[in-house]
C-alpha cells in the first residue's frame, strides 16, 4: 500500500489549518487597539496620521516588517523599551497588543 497520497493530504490540510490560525483575532486586536490608544497613543501612531516629529516607529510599520511576529513582539513588550520605563505590561495585554500590531502590519 502506498501512503504517500495520504500524508500529501494531510500536510495539505495542516497547512491550510495553520494558514487560517496565522489571521490574527479580531476581538483581541480590537483589545489591543484600545489598549494602545490608552498606553502607546503618546508616541506611537497607528497607520494613517504618521507624525513626523516622533521617533516612535507606527505600528503598521513594525507589524508589516518581516522579522516582526507574535513571537518577537511578546520578547521584545517584556521589557519596557526606549523611554517608555513605567509601561509593565500582563501576559494577556501583549497578547492583544501584538495581534493588534500585527493585523495593522496585514499579517
Ligand atoms: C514614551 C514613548 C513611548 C511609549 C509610551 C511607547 N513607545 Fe514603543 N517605542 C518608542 C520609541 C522611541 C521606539 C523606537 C526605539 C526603540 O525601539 O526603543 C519604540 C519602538 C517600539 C516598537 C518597535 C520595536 C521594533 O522591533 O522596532 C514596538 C513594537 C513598540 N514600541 C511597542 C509599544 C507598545 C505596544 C507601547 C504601548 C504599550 C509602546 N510602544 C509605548 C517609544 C514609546
Amino acid at each position: 500500500m502506498n501512503l504517500r497520497p495520504a500524508l500529501l493530504t494531510t500536510f495539505a490540510s495542516l497547512a491550510i489549518a495553520t494558514g487560517a490560525q496565522s489571521a490574527q483575532d479580531p476581538q483581541l486586536a480590537q483589545q489591543g487597539r484600545l489598549l494602545a490608544q490608552s498606553l502607546c497613543a503618546d508616541c506611537h501612531t497607528f497607520g494613517g496620521a504618521r507624525r513626523s516629529d516622533r521617533p516612535s516607529p507606527d505600528f503598521a510599520d513594525v507589524g508589516a516588517m518581516a522579522q516582526t511576529t507574535a513571537l518577537s513582539l511578546r520578547v521584545f513588550l517584556r521589557t519596557p523599551h526606549a523611554n517608555m520605563p513605567d509601561i509593565i505590561l500582563e501576559p494577556a495585554q501583549i497578547d492583544a497588543l501584538s495581534a493588534f500590531i500585527l493585523d495593522l502590519g496585514g499579517k
